[in-house]
């Protein structure tokens, strides 16, 4: 059976799909085919390139699975050899059938098992580094640049890809594969222009985003690195901790859940977090960020992260969602009380803090490093944060919002 390329791809992406140098580098919108391309390439590679294995990276392993494993194995379908290849989930690994070649996946949390890779046959050619903006320290990618290395049988080549979404322009992957000419790299940006598999529905988002968040669609729309004058935050490090040790050592530490509700365009945001309000330290421990959920997903969510008995205060404006989440059996939730001008005195509160954010919190590290100021029309920074990056930011403001309530000064040596 033959199949047609050019129409399972679509348009925009011949440069990226005939590549062979090292570093193949796609920034892109939302939507704009970065993924699937990808997954396709990898797989139509493979099959053409006995002796080629690939590894598939992204910061944290446990979203390899609803991302691209299902990708990959999505492209299988796409190109009518889905009977080839087999998909497994543990381990979690692809395998093309006739020649014994595989697609391995590895996060970043477990530093140990990229470099422990040994494929059962051929070489290990190509890695395909799924969403690397929420790579933040760019050592860490060179560990698995270096990994990449050896010698190739003639006709075989090397080749990392990356592909990720530009949040913020101060990311080291603008310097090092943006902001310079090099033969061994090709840097793209896409957008969902080139899309041609998108609904009306999708369509529509963005022309929405396009008039009423003009910031946002440069990034999500466009493609377009985004701006980070102004950050709101800066009173925070990614950090490995140990929630139980914390809680353990200290006294008078606190736990609390944030919940912001999104739906269609926005993503639902939860944070974990545990305080210390008299050392000032916030310690963030756990997220979940996802578009489209409905409360008995929400519910069900938060019960399988063990948070269902935490003190959850969810976004206030929504009661009906809030009293449905408990009915389902998270007693704890309740509404933020938002007071006068709660967003400002509630950042100026999170301000006084030292935030420190545990590595697999990705959303959280990419709204911190996001959250700007708006500008007035003349271009001057306002009072007022853009309506953007604030999902998880805005469900951690209601985690600790009754922590401002009662931090009254205290009276000592009395
Ligand atoms: N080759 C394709 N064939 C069919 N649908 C596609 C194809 N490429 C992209 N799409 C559709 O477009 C959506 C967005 O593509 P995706 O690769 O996830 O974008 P990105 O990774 O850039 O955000 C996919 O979920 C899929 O519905
Ligand atoms: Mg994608």
């Amino acid at each position: 059976m033959k199949v047609s390329l050019g129409k399972i791809i679509g348009k925009g992406y011949k440069r990226y799909w005939e590549y062979k140098g090292r570093y193949r580098v796609v920034k892109g919108g939302r939507g704009s085919k970065k993924s699937t391309t990808t997954a396709l390439n990898i797989i139509s590679r493979m099959m053409e390139y006995p002796l080629a294995n690939t590894l598939v990276l992204r910061k944290v392993f446990k979203d390899h699975r609803d991302s691209t494993w299902k990708q990959l194995k999505w492209a299988t379908q796409q190109l009518k050899v889905a009977h080839l290849w087999e998909f497994s989930k543990a381990p979690l690994e692809a395998r093309y059938i006739p020649t014994g070649q595989s697609i391995y996946f590895r996060g970043l949390d477990d530093p140990m098992s990229v470099t422990s890779i040994t494929v059962e046959k051929g070489h290990l050619c190509w890695a395909w580094f799924e969403e690397a903006y929420q790579v933040t320290n760019e050592d860490d990618f060179d560990k698995i640049d270096m990994s990449i290395r050896g010698e190739l049988p003639p006709g075989y080549f090397k080749q990392i890809t990356i592909s990720f979404n530009p949040w913020n322009e101060r990311h080291w992957l603008k310097k090092r594969f943006f902001d310079v000419e090099d033969e061994d790299v090709l840097a793209l940006t896409t957008n969902y222009l080139c899309n041609e598999f998108l609904g009306e529905d999708d369509i529509n988002l963005f022309n929405k985003m396009r008039t009423k968040q003009p910031k946002r669609y440069q990034v999500e729309g466009l493609g377009n690195w985004g701006v980070s004058e102004g950050l709101i935050y800066d009173n925070w490090e990614e950090k490995e901790f140990d929630y139980m040790d914390i809680v353990q050592q200290r006294s008078g530490i606190v736990s609390r859940v944030g919940l912001d509700f999104g739906y269609v365009a926005d993503p639902t945001g939860l944070v974990a977090v545990i305080a210390d309000n008299e050392e000032k330290e916030i310690f963030i421990y756990d997220e979940h960020y996802q578009q489209g959920m409905r409360n008995n997903q929400i519910a069900e969510m938060i019960k399988y992260k063990g948070l269902a008995k935490e003190h959850i205060i969810a976004d206030s404006a929504e009661p009906k969602s809030i009293d449905e989440i408990r009915l389902l059996g998270v007693y704890g939730i309740t509404g933020a009380q938002k007071g006068r001008d709660s967003i400002l005195n509630g950042i100026q509160f999170i301000q006084q803090f030292k935030i420190y954010v545990h590595p697999k919190c990705v959303n959280t590290i990419l709204e911190l490093s996001s959250y700007v100021w708006d500008k007035g029309k003349d271009g001057q920074q306002i009072n007022k944060p853009i309506d953007y990056f604030n999902h998880i930011l805005d469900a951690l403001r209601y985690a600790v919002e009754d922590l401002g309530r009662q931090a009254q000064p205290r009276v000592r040596g009395l």
